[in-house]
Formats: C-alpha cells, sequence, structure tokens
C-alpha cells in the first residue's frame, strides 16, 4: 500500500455506556448514557455520514466482566459495558437516515444457529441496500458460555476450528442456496420465487449440521463484508482464509506494524491477494480548534475517567483478576482460553516493557490499549498520518471519549485537514460496502465464499 493512500475512518462504538472509556458517562455532554434511545443512534450516523465515515463498527460481548473481584461490581457500578444492549437492532434506523455509511456489526457465532445468523445478516443486507459487514466472533468471557449452560469457555483453537465449519455453513447459505433470478415476481404467471432456481444446503461437519434453504431471497452482497479481529496464530489463520477488514490493536506502532504484516502474509498464505485485506487499528483522536482547547477538553476526560472501570475491562479482557495484584506489580503472560491479543498487548508484545497495574489503569482511561492523539487540525492531522506510515495501516477504529462530541470534532476539524493533504476522500464512492472499498458487490475467487456460488 503507497504511503499517501486516502486514511479510512470507521468510527468504533457499542451498544453500551461509555464502551472504550468508562467513566464519561459522568460528562454531561455524553450521551452513550442515552444509548437505549434511537435516537442517540440516527444522529450519530448523520454525524458519521457528514464526515464521510467509511463505517460505524459495532463492537458487542455476550456476557459480564465478572473477573475483577472474582464478581460483576465494578462493572456493574462504573458502567464497563454493561448494560449492553444488541447491537444489530440499532442498524436498521441508522440505514435509514444515511445513504452510504457502512455498518460493521460485531456477532457472536458461539451462541446463534449458522442457518439463523445467516438470515440476520442477509436481512440487514437487504434493508441497508448493502451496507453491512459482520465482525467474527467467537467470545471470551467465561461469564457468556457460563450464561448458556457451559461449565466454561470452549477451548481457544477449538473455538476457532468451529468457526471455520460455520463460515463455510454460511457460504452455502448465502451464496448457493439461491440463484440470482430465483425470485422471478412474475405477476402475471403467478410466481413469486421459481422453485427450481432454489436448493436446500445440506451439511454434516464435526461441530454443524444442517438441511434446508436459506430462507432469503439474494441480497446486495450475499456474503456481508467479513471483519475479523485477533491475532493469534489461530487468529490469522483464520483472517487469513475469510477476513476482508480486520481490527487490530495493539500498545504501539511497531508492535501493529508486525501484526499488519503477518496478516497480509496470512492472507497471501491462502492465495489470496494482500490487497484484499484492509486492516484497521485502534486510535482515540482528542481534537479542537486550537491545541490548548484540546488540551482542555483531554484533562477534562480524565477527570471522569474510571481506573476501576478500565480495571475491569482489562481483568476481563485478559482473564486475570487484577484487582488482586499490588497497584505496581508487573503482569506476565500465561496461556490462556479467553482474549490472548489482549493479554499479549500489556505483557510479551513488546518485550522490553514492563507493565504494572497502574500503568493498564492510566493508560487504559480513555480508548483503551490504543494511542490518544489531542491536538488541533494540523497536529492531529500529523499525528495521525504518522501513525499510518509506522504501522501500514489502511484506516482506522476511531473510539471515542465522548459521544458523538468526539466523532464530530473529527469531522468539523481532522477530516478537512486530511482531504486537504489528500488523505481522505471528499465523496463516497456508489453502491454496496464491499463495492466502496473494493469495486465489487460480491466475494470473488479465491476467497472460499466464492466456491459456494451457484453454478447451473
Ligand atoms: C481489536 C479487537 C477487537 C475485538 N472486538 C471484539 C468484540 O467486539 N467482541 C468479541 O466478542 N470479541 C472481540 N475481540 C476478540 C476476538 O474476536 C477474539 O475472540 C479474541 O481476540 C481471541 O482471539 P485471539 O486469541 O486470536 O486474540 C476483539 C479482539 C481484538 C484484538
Amino acid at each position: 500500500m503507497s504511503a499517501k493512500h486516502e486514511i479510512l475512518f470507521n468510527a468504533f462504538a457499542m451498544n453500551t455506556v461509555g464502551h472504550l472509556s468508562p467513566g464519561q458517562w459522568r460528562n454531561p455532554r455524553d450521551r452513550s448514557g442515552a444509548y437505549n434511545r434511537l435516537r442517540t443512534w440516527t444522529d450519530l450516523a448523520q454525524v458519521l455520514e457528514r464526515g464521510l465515515f467509511d463505517g460505524l463498527f459495532i463492537a458487542d460481548v455476550i456476557g459480564l466482566y465478572d473477573v475483577y473481584g472474582g464478581g460483576p461490581d465494578a462493572a456493574l457500578r462504573h458502567a464497563a459495558q454493561v448494560p449492553i444492549n444488541d447491537p444489530m437492532l440499532l442498524v436498521s434506523a441508522m440505514a435509514h437516515v444515511t445513504e452510504h455509511l457502512g455498518f460493521g456489526v460485531t456477532a457472536n457465532l458461539t451462541w446463534t444457529s449458522p442457518y439463523l445468523l445467516a438470515r440476520a445478516f442477509s436481512t440487514l443486507d437487504h434493508l441497508t441496500g448493502g451496507r453491512v459487514g459482520w465482525n467474527i466472533v467467537t467470545g471470551y468471557l467465561d461469564s457468556g458460555a457460563r450464561a448458556h449452560g457451559h461449565a466454561g469457555l470452549i477451548a481457544h483453537d477449538d473455538r476457532y476450528a468451529m468457526a471455520e465449519e460455520y463460515m463455510q455453513v454460511c457460504y452455502k447459505l448465502w451464496e448457493g442456496s439461491w440463484a440470482d433470478d430465483a425470485a422471478v415476481r412474475d405477476a402475471a404467471g403467478g410466481t413469486f420465487t421459481d422453485p427450481a432456481r432454489v436448493r436446500p444446503v445440506r451439511h454434516e461437519g464435526a461441530h454443524y449440521r444442517l438441511e434446508g434453504i436459506h430462507l432469503c431471497e439474494p441480497s446486495p452482497q450475499r456474503t456481508p463484508l467479513l471483519y475479523q479481529a485477533g491475532t493469534s496464530t489461530a487468529g490469522r489463520a483464520f483472517a487469513g482464509a475469510h477476513a476482508e477488514c480486520v481490527f487490530v490493536s495493539g500498545p504501539s506502532a511497531a508492535v501493529i506494524r508486525r501484526r499488519t504484516a503477518e496478516l497480509r502474509a496470512a492472507v497471501a498464505e491462502q492465495g489470496r491477494d494482500p490487497a484484499d485485506l484492509k486492516v484497521f487499528s485502534l486510535l482515540t483522536v482528542v481534537v479542537a480548534a486550537t491545541q490548548a482547547e484540546a488540551e482542555d477538553r483531554h484533562a477534562e476526560y480524565l477527570r471522569h475517567a474510571s481506573p476501576e472501570g478500565s480495571l475491569a475491562l482489562m481483568a476481563g479482557w485478559t482473564g486475570l483478576d487484577l484487582s488482586g495484584y499490588a497497584l505496581d506489580q508487573e503482569i506476565r503472560y500465561i496461556e490462556r482460553e479467553g482474549y490472548r491479543t489482549a493479554l499479549e498487548n500489556i505483557t510479551r508484545a513488546e518485550p522490553d516493557r514492563v507493565w504494572t497495574v497502574r500503568d493498564v489503569a492510566e493508560h487504559c482511561a480513555i480508548g483503551a490499549i490504543g494511542p490518544v492523539v489531542v491536538g488541533d487540525a494540523a497536529g492531529a492531522a500529523d499525528a495521525v498520518e504518522a501513525w499510518v506510515e509506522e504501522t501500514g495501516v489502511d484506516g482506522l477504529n476511531l473510539a471515542y471519549a465522548v459521544l458523538p462530541e468526539t466523532f464530530e470534532a473529527i469531522a468539523a476539524h481532522l477530516v478537512p485537514e486530511l482531504q486537504r493533504r489528500g488523505r481522505y476522500k471528499r465523496a463516497y464512492r456508489p453502491g454496496t460496502l464491499r463495492a466502496k472499498l473494493y469495486g465489487r458487490d460480491r466475494l470473488a475467487p479465491p476467497h472460499p465464499a466464492a466456491a459456494h456460488r451457484w453454478t447451473d
């Protein structure tokens, strides 16, 4: 990728309070506390579309952050990703008030059958005019597994193996069950769907069995744009095979650069073009009309931050009960079933760096492990350009401190500056989310989805 490519922007959010910046709900300007009002989301979508954001990336988690202190009290008190509502149900309202904004929706495949999840995404692909993406996750919280009657998380690599098979089933449903011309809508002849142009899917595998037709007629993208996050060995192999976009996080530009290069290599190993992967990394930008104003905003955000809320999140991500550590105790890597990348980030990702619990609480106060850029338009644009160059990423998942203030400020100050520098689009490309990113509506060979396409 050339050094001067246009930088892609996703806004990063979650159907919850505060998302990656616990405590900011106490700021009177923050609307994330009204996450349960549709207006919060439709207003946000319009802010993002005015700023020509490529997408809204909605994280999700099934379960409670109950590792810190051995229970849910800290997470509940500080609204550390609880309460949390369903992300999918936000999308059609936001699609209704926008024309181009994409929606990357996180959905956990462990607790939903492929038959139902494939239908949900096809429904959204129809209703958004092909603007939906799926962030494929398998879950990392024990509490989510217990809520489904399991003793604990399914083992890490088994989750990825299940995901691999799950994708095959979904591709069969999305790509192969209906011919493009199946829904003829022939009023004169009395045929809505030509039965000869619809086929049942049959699948018998180690984890899933299915016999049935996909319930939805072909949608604009068929398979939604595929996102993935998670960069363990198994995670990279999965991304190499399936992902069109990957979301990475890390404690430094050097770590992100390494992971980005490894992900592009994993795509190439599968015989795919490395250019068919867009990498987004986590960043928070606090930008204002002047440097002093931006610094004031940042200082204000830090006053509202909730260190215990941030530690409750980090404990859930890493599986380590950080409440039992002394504040200046070093955190060490141990192999766990959960979210290995999160623990790597604060242990062995940078061999020379030591993270204590205090470091985590301070660093993750705003925007979690991602860096925070504070500046006026020129300063923020310099920092964003430097970050993109140092890491080799295609775009950014921009976390917010205060919703929607963070995104309004980016749209007002950073976007015009990047446009002046030729680093940001001046208009949306037409068409589906995949067409905007890749110039095509559907996945093409050698992507494995294409092998399941209907053929006569
Ligand atoms: C940047 C990033 C964002 C993630 N977002 C989510 C999410 O929204 N929901 C979720 O259940 N898991 C999320 N995950 C977890 C991954 O999907 C995966 O389960 C986890 O990273 C374990 O895989 P790994 O060991 O390969 O990292 C995220 C991971 C990363 C690195």
